[in-house]
């Protein structure tokens, strides 16, 4: 039977007692999983050694899967440094910075599943942090004022981090890739819940002078994500995390680009909009 076990204070927990033939076999699985998973943030299924198919259809079990033209195997997305296995290897530096899938889009992933297929040798570890807790840490007087804040987000920003001397052509071609999309800085979600959307895509506050929002979004970032609110996993080999995209920050810790770490991912279609 599957069991849950908390690996953080505020997010992450192991799910112990699923092997590879529940996964596609065990019909309330999917439902449970989805359950655990709001109420969790990330959850860890330490050396299940999916392959690319199940995988594919255990996401497809879960949520339509994101990318999937209509009647097509979904796609899975390597995650990778290494520009010889993926065209997007360079812009995947930016998940060396604290992020949301998807927050310049209209409605980010519902949930990111990630499997560990080539591991580097040392860094590589994926940090969490609820956003949940992080609304929940605020004092009353932040929450009423931050609650009526808007923020601007963009994939230039974490772009520019990791390419400072980027031309103006590819600030532009980023620009087009992923146009500015600007979310409340609180989202009440359809559970009641609230979470903060905060994280290297967010720009600057609307209304405010650009340096002073600056400021406030790195506060609250850096409140967000002090070390005991965050679960950091150490990957092993066939390890399958699946994160709640809508209910925390992530972020990879630097590794070498040429170690040859190799994840398999898979995205859910979200469902809601950051309102
Ligand atoms: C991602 C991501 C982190 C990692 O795939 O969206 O942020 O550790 N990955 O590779
Ligand atoms: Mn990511």
């Amino acid at each position: 039977m599957a069991t849950v076990k908390k690996l953080g204070g505020t997010v992450g927990a192991e799910v112990q007692g699923v092997g590879l033939d529940q996964l596609l076999s065990d019909e309330s699985l999917p439902a449970w999983c989805l359950k655990v998973l709001e109420e969790n943030g990330a959850l860890v299924f330490r050396g299940l050694y999916i392959d690319d198919e199940i995988q594919r259809a255990f996401s497809q079990k879960l949520n339509e899967v994101d990318g999937a033209p209509s009647g097509e195997p979904p796609p899975i997305f390597r995650v990778t440094l290494d520009p010889t296995m993926s065209a997007s290897a360079e812009y995947l530096k930016g998940a060396f910075f604290w992020h949301i899938d998807g927050a310049s889009d209209d409605i980010p992933s519902k949930a990111t599943l990630l499997s560990a297929h080539v591991l580097s040798e040392s860094g590589g570890e994926t940090e969490f942090a609820s956003c949940y807790a992080a609304y929940d840490d605020l004092s009353d007087e932040e929450k009423e004022r931050y609650g009526l804040l808007r923020v601007v987000h963009t994939f230039e920003r974490s772009q520019l981090l990791v390419k400072p001397d980027a031309s103006d052509e590819e600030r532009a071609a980023w620009r087009e890739r992923r146009p500015d999309k600007v979310h409340p800085l609180v989202w009440r979600h359809r559970t009641g819940h609230c979470s903060l959307v905060l994280g290297v895509s967010a720009l600057r506050v609307e209304g405010m002078d650009l340096e002073e929002g600056q400021a406030l979004l790195a506060e609250l970032l850096e409140r967000s994500t002090r070390p005991e609110h965050v679960y950091r996993h150490e990957w092993g080999l066939g390890d399958l995390v699946i994160w709640d995209n809508r209910g925390v920050l992530h972020r990879a810790a630097p590794y070498d680009p040429s170690s040859g770490r190799d994840m398999h991912r898979t995205s859910l279609v979200g469902d809601e909009p950051i309102q």
